[in-house]
């Protein structure tokens, strides 16, 4: 069965998931719709599909299946309408910006009985997951404690700043959601610190550029997050997974893999310049995840209580700034 797409917003992440499906053997990419006709064209040429509205799309027999790549503002809408239209639902992170808004829009999904993935990609990055597997094959023993480095090589527009929902919600939700798949149980508290060190228009926008967390388990296991919207030295993207029998860890990966020594040192190619080259083959095997989920009734993970509890774990971090204080995830998840 070829799962026949519609993909709602052509921005940054849409243009990765046109290309995505597009690539995907068992897809076939029907049609996009976008606010600013330009955007959607653009992909229409690319992909050879077809420029249609949103409410076309909704309506639409030769449609199975969505991917919401709109504004976070607009997830939670979509989600529900594309629910109720009885298509299968892919929308990129967060849900929403609001816990209750998100708890309103599963109530939609879990009626209609639809399907929703929601798009944490890293989950499909072959290097990540092949440190879940060495943790699921008792390579490293029991889990204690995970690093993960997060760091974008600049910030983006200050108007998507503002509409982001702050670094904890937009940026940092993606290692909240790594820490809890390589922890392998529910995180309790969130200590979080932040402040302005990259650019002081970010500050002005009521948001940080620069966080640490703290996270931990109720049985102790811990992980820490160092996320930054500056690094000279392009996409910084690394995990570390202490157990109780050893270390398992993915390094930074780069386009060319190659080293050079001489007198001087030794030099090797620069990193990955952002996540639509760094996470590539992620980017496809989130789709395939989500076809094989639609075609041979596979369970949906990431799903829409993922994409809740990611998104609790952003709001503990924001209280635990303002409070000066860890915060049990309960407080925010009540
Ligand atoms: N998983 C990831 O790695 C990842 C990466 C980037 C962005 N995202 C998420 O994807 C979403 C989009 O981010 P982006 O960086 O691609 O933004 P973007 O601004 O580049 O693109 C958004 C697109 O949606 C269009 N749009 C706006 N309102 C619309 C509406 N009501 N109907 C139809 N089209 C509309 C815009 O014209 C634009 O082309 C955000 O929620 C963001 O958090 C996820």
């Amino acid at each position: 069965m070829t799962v026949r797409f519609g993909l709602l917003g052509a921005g940054r992440i849409g243009k990765v998931h046109a290309k995505a499906i597009s690539g995907d053997a068992k897809a076939k990419l029907v049609a996009v719709a976008d606010a600013m006709a330009p955007a959607a064209e653009a992909v229409a040429a690319q992909y050879g599909c077809a420029v249609r509205t949103i409410e076309a799309i909704e309506a639409a027999k030769d449609i199975d299946a969505v991917v919401i790549c709109t504004p976070t503002d607009t997830h939670a809408d979509l989600i529900e309408r594309f629910a109720r239209a009885g298509k299968a639902i892919f929308c990129e992170k967060p849900v929403d910006l609001s816990l209750q808004r998100v708890r309103d829009c599963l109530k939609v999904v879990e009626t209609t009985g639809a399907k929703l993935m929601v798009g944490f990609n890293r989950r499909f990055d072959p290097h990540f997951k092949a440190v879940r597997d060495a943790i699921d094959a008792g390579r490293i023993g029991k889990v204690e404690m995970v690093t993960i480095t997060s760091r974008d090589p600049g910030a983006p527009p200050i108007a998507y700043i503002k509409s982001s929902g702050g670094i904890f919600r937009d940026m940092t939700i993606h290692d909240f959601d790594m820490a809890r798949f390589l922890l392998g149980e529910e995180i309790d508290s969130v200590m979080a610190s932040a402040a302005v060190l990259v650019d002081p228009e970010i500050g002005k926008a009521g948001d940080y550029d620069s966080v640490s967390v703290i996270l931990a388990t109720k049985s102790g296991r811990q992980a820490v997050i160092s996320n930054s919207r500056r690094a000279t030295y392009g996409y910084d993207q690394r995990i570390e997974v202490h157990g109780s029998d050893g270390m398992a860890a993915a390094e930074n990966q780069r386009p060319v893999s190659i080293e050079v020594a001489g007198a001087g040192g030794y030099t090797r190619p620069p990193l990955h310049d952002f996540f639509m080259t760094r996470y590539t083959e992620a980017y496809a095997a989130e789709i395939a995840a989500f076809i094989a989920a639609i075609t041979e009734g596979a369970a949906i993970s990431p799903d829409g209580r993922d994409g809740m509890i990611a998104l609790a774990l952003a709001d503990a971090a924001v209280k635990s700034v303002k409070e000066g204080r860890a915060v049990r995830v309960s407080e925010v998840l009540a």
